[in-house]
């Protein structure tokens, strides 16, 4: 199994929910690898700075969550260059029509296409490389991620049935959770992202437990009563974001939370939703505070990482220049 975020600073609940808080449960019954995709920040010029301060917060991060650094490898991509030369010779099978599709770079690349880089267009090149590198079978991502692991699935098939060979398994795209696409606390229309320059948007990962409090309190709902099924959750996208976020740590169905909450207040369910939220993601930013401190022991943790995926890479790479006739 393979998954990674970038080091891009301000971890949110949007990460947690989408991908992190899952891998705590697959890495039980995974061989599991978690990149901090460094190589992907780049594309954007804002997130070239603090690469490095970045990183190690992602990487206390992950292990304040739960996963083990023993038991699975945590490294960077940029430490293992097999990512980048893969995605090269993956990038020789992807049509331009496959990349032309990619929502996500429309939507960064914003208006101006001519002056985006090459990189932010190739991104989905690179992040199939990641995972066909490993010949990953599982990767679970936040709904946000279903196009370019469609785009990946593509690409392994592309080299398997040009090369006639079964090299790479077809990767399966695991969204799990009660919130698999978690929206703005302002807007339930748009994602919750770092980029809303609304800090009250979004919860970080280091946010303390008052702040988590206010943020919540302070999220936005409407003048109608409190939901008592799904179908009165239709065009109320941020009273819907709020009862997955509820699920998503309480571990109960969204039935629990009608019977629980109909004919109360939001201000009630509010008071409760805090509460449950900061208790868990509180002990995750205690955590990761202090481990971020540990800079030798994070950095040996990505180092030790790095040697464990270099030695799959390696080995992979070898296999597939010898697939496409490279002396
Ligand atoms: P990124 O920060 O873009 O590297 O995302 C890392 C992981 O978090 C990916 O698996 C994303 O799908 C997931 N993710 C990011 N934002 C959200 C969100 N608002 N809701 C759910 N998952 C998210
Ligand atoms: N593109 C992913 C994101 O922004 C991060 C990522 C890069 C990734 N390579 C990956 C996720 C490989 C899963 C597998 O969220």
């Amino acid at each position: 199994m393979f998954s990674g975020v970038q080091p891009t600073g301000k971890l949110h609940l949007g990460n947690y929910l989408g991908a992190i808080q899952n891998w705590v449960e697959l890495q039980k019954e995974f061989k599991c690898i978690f990149c901090i995709v460094d190589l992907h920040a780049i594309t954007v010029p804002d997130n070239r700075k603090d690469l490095k301060k970045n990183s190690l917060e992602v990487a206390a991060a992950y292990i304040a969550s739960g996963i083990d650094p023993k038991k699975n490898i945590i490294f960077c991509q940029s430490g293992v260059s097999g990512h980048s030369e893969l995605s090269w010779i993956l990038s020789c099978f992807a049509p331009m029509g496959w990349l032309n599709r990619m929502t996500q770079f429309k939507d960064k690349a914003g208006k101006n296409k001519e002056k985006a880089p090459l990189g932010l267009y190739s991104y989905p090149v690179l992040m199939a490389a990641d995972i066909l590198l490993y010949q990953s079978t599982h990767v679970p991502v936040g709904e946000d991620q279903k196009q370019h692991l469609e785009l990946c699935r593509d690409i392994a098939q592309a080299f398997n049935r040009f090369n006639n060979i079964n090299f790479f398994p077809i990767p399966e795209p695991v969204i799990m959770g009660s919130a698999t696409r978690v929206m703005s606390l302002k807007n339930g229309l748009n994602k919750m992202s770092k980029s809303d320059p609304s800090d009250l948007s979004r919860i970080n990962l280091l946010d303390s437990a008052e702040l988590i409090k206010k943020k919540i309190q302070k999220s936005k709902t409407d003048s109608g009563s409190f939901p008592e099924n799904d179908q009165h959750l239709s065009g109320r996208p941020e009273v819907e974001n709020l009862i997955n976020i509820f699920c998503s740590f309480s571990r109960e169905n969204r039935q629990y939370v009608y019977r629980k909450y109909s004919g109360k207040t939001f201000s009630e369910f509010k008071n409760d939703l805090a509460k449950i939220l900061s208790d868990e993601f509180s002990i995750i930013s205690k955590k990761a505070k202090e481990l971020i401190n540990e800079t030798d022991y994070l950095e040996n943790v990505l180092e030790e990482g790095a040697i464990r995926a270099n030695e799959i890479a390696e080995k992979n790479i070898k296999e597939i220049k010898k697939i496409m006739g490279f002396k």
